[in-house]
């Protein structure tokens, strides 16, 4: 069966575009193929150092997964240093990785732009510890985002590379996985652009918003100042109100509100309101499955207890292929 592999960097809460773009996607490939979901947080060690912060993100999102629909009986959900297979495999991989295809990696060349101030060799070798995560269980599906195309043709670099020194075809190549059409992109409440953490607090609707949280910031969303010719093109801030609708409210209700776009008697107040409404119902049920799995840890740490249990019998087989391809066997056994 066609292995899938996915990972999310701990780094802070998921928010919708989270949700929308990649989670409900993986509840749903659950169910259909042999599935592995970690939570990188070696990858979020490169920029995100602190101890007790990089601890509480791994488990909070850990909650988030379970709570979106990630069943652990299903798929292999686990944390990225619980299985030391994929470390071992990274300083393997390292060696067929070159310095000067490292270093012309847009992330890189984009994250010495952001962290200048700490540019480590985890950072430049970010692709080859992403190869190490998807090769130790020779997936064969990625869901990602377009920004992680990159990142997976080094992955098949690597893996062919390695194929063709140790003359095998033990590594199959990874593509990503395309949800054509399907993919949504969730704008951000700021006008314009997506849904995103770094664009600021106020720009995403997270998962652990209350009610209070999520109104504030949909009546404080970008807006224009009204429609002036009847049946007009929608600007793209209110058209982003209208897409957030789409994703939570009812199709009456949003047959509602075109029609007032469309008659020039709509109210951005009423709209908000209405948006603010439907968000927090759909958002509360999904709260409230992560507030109860953050008080009962002893949930969660059985869950990544058996994830990492079922990740490493997949990778201690990988890797004891590697290691004897690569002439890595003991000379004492
Ligand atoms: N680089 C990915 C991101 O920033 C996270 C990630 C790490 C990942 N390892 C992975 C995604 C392996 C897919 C497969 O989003």
């Amino acid at each position: 069966m066609e292995r899938v592999l996915s990972g999310i960097r701990s780094t802070g809460k998921l928010h919708l575009g989270n949700y929308f773009g990649a989670m409900l996607n993986f509840v749903k490939l659950q169910h259909e193929r042999e599935c592995y979901f970690f939570i990188a947080n070696l990858h979020a060690l490169t920029t995100h150092p602190d101890p007790i912060e990089l601890r509480k993100s791994v488990q909070g999102v850990l909650a988030e997964y379970i709570a979106c629909g990630l069943n652990p009986d299903i798929a292999s959900i686990y944390i990225q240093s619980d299985v030391p297979e994929i470390s071992e495999l990274y300083t393997l991989l390292n060696m067929l990785a070159y310095k000067g295809e490292l270093e012309k990696t847009a992330s890189f060349k984009e994250k010495i732009r952001k962290h200048n101030e700490n540019i480590n060799a985890g950072l430049l070798t970010y692709p080859v510890l992403m190869a190490a995560d998807i090769l130790i269980h020779r997936a064969h599906k990625v869901p990602v985002g377009k920004d992680q195309e990159q990142h997976l043709e080094m992955t098949r670099n690597f893996a062919n590379r390695f194929n063709h020194r140790y003359n095998t075809d033990f590594f199959p190549e990874p593509f990503a996985y395309n949800f054509t059409g399907e993919l949504v992109k969730v704008p951000g409440l700021d006008g314009s652009g997506k849904m995103g953490k770094s664009e600021g607090d106020h720009n995403a609707i997270y998962l652990r918003d209350d009610d209070k949280t999520i109104t504030k910031k949909i009546m404080r969303a970008k807006t224009d100042s009204g429609p002036t010719k009847e049946n007009s093109e929608k600007p793209e801030e209110i058209a982003n109100i209208f897409t957030l609708m789409e994703l939570v409210s009812a199709p009456d209700t949003i047959d509602y509100f075109n029609d007032k776009w469309n008659d020039c008697s709509i109210r951005y107040g009423d709209l908000k309101k209405q948006l603010a409404k439907d968000m927090i119902d759909f958002v509360t049920p999904i709260r409230e499955k992560i507030v109860d799995l953050d008080q009962h840890d002893q949930q969660l740490k059985e869950i990544a207890h058996q994830g990492a249990i079922k990740a490493r019998k997949s990778a201690q087989e990988t890797l004891s292929g590697v290691r004897e391809l690569m002439g890595l066997t003991s000379i004492w056994k």
